[in-house]
C-alpha cells in the first residue's frame, strides 16, 4: 500500500503521526522531519514555503498518496506552496483547519484561546478561520515552549516557568477553549490546563487531525497488524533519534534522508 506523507520541521510533529497510526493500523507512514531547519517558527514565510514545498515534492516523488502537514507553522504559512507541490491528485490535510471546524461546531460563537510559534502565530490564519466561522479568536505566541519541550525540559520547572510567563497574566481566563497550535504542546497539555481556570478546555490536535486523514479513506478498515512505517530526518543526530521516543510514545529509528544534500 502507498504510504501516507507525514511531515513537519522536526520530530515535534510525531504526536500527529502517533495519532494517524492509531487511527490507521494498516497505512504505513513515511514521516519526513525537516531537523537541518528547525525552528520553523523562527522563520519567514518564505523560507517556511520553500521547505515544505521541497519535502512535499519529495514525499510525492516518494509514492506518498496524501501529505499530512504535521507542523502548525508550515501549515500556517506554506498550504499553498504544499498544495502546488502535490498537484490536485494528491490530498493535503494540515493541522489547522480540522481543529477549526471541530471548535466552530462544539463552542458556536466562542471566544477560543490559541497558542504557537511565532510564525503559526504572526500569520494570523487561526484568527482568519476562527473569524469566518463567527469564533472570537485570543492569539499569543509562546516562541520557548517548543525547544524546551524538545530538550526534554518538560513536565518540571523549565515549562512551570515558561507557563507562569505566558499564561500567569490570566489573558485566557475568559476563554471556552485554548487550542494547543503546536506540534510539541500535546506533551504538556496537563500541564498548561492547570495554568486555566477549570471551565476552559484544551483542545489537542493530533485526534482531529487523524480523523480528517481516516476521512479521505472511508474504506479502509483497521487492519490487525500494524503497518511499517519510515521516519526520516534531514539531519541526523542523537539527540533526536532519543527525542523521537517521546514524540511517538515508543522506540522508532530515525533515518538519515539526504534531501538537501541533492
Ligand atoms: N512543529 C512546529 C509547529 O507545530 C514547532 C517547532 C518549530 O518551530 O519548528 O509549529
Amino acid at each position: 500500500m502507498r504510504p501516507i506523507g507525514v511531515f513537519d520541521s522536526g520530530i515535534g510533529g510525531l504526536t500527529v503521526a502517533r495519532a494517524v497510526a492509531d487511527r490507521m493500523t494498516g497505512s504505513p507512514l513515511l514521516y519526513f522531519g525537516d531537523t537541518a531547519h528547525l525552528p520553523y517558527g523562527e522563520k519567514s514565510p518564505v523560507l517556511i514555503r520553500h521547505y515544505a514545498s521541497r519535502i512535499s515534492h519529495h514525499l510525492r516523488d516518494q509514492g506518498c498518496r496524501a501529505i499530512v502537514v504535521a507542523c502548525n507553522s508550515a501549515s500556517s504559512n506554506a498550504l499553498d506552496a504544499v498544495r502546488d507541490a502535490v498537484g490536485p491528485d494528491i490530498p493535503v490535510v494540515d493541522v489547522v483547519q480540522p481543529v477549526v471546524a471541530h471548535l466552530a461546531d462544539r463552542w458556536p460563537g466562542g471566544r477560543i484561546g490559541v497558542i504557537g510559534t511565532r510564525a503559526t502565530i504572526e500569520s494570523g490564519l487561526y484568527q482568519r478561520l476562527m473569524a469566518a466561522k463567527g469564533l472570537e479568536a485570543m492569539a499569543r505566541a509562546t516562541p520557548l515552549l517548543a525547544s524546551a519541550i524538545e530538550e526534554g525540559f518538560h513536565q518540571g520547572a523549565v515549562s512551570e516557568a515558561l507557563l507562569e510567563a505566558y499564561l500567569g497574566d490570566g489573558g485566557f481566563d475568559d476563554v471556552d477553549a485554548l487550542v494547543l497550535g503546536c506540534t510539541h504542546y500535546p506533551l504538556i497539555a496537563d500541564q498548561i490546563a492547570r495554568h486555566l481556570p477549570p471551565h476552559v478546555h484544551v483542545v489537542n490536535s493530533p485526534d482531529l487531525v487523524a480523523e480528517a486523514v481516516a476521512s479521505l479513506f472511508p474504506e479502509e478498515v483497521k487492519a490487525d497488524a500494524a503497518a511499517e512505517h519510515r521516519f526520516l530526518v534531514s539531519d541526523w543526530t542523537d539527540s533526536f533519534a532519543l527525542g523521537a521516543r517521546r514524540f511517538f510514545g515508543e522506540s522508532i529509528r530515525l533515518e538519515a534522508s539526504d534531501l538537501w544534500r541533492s
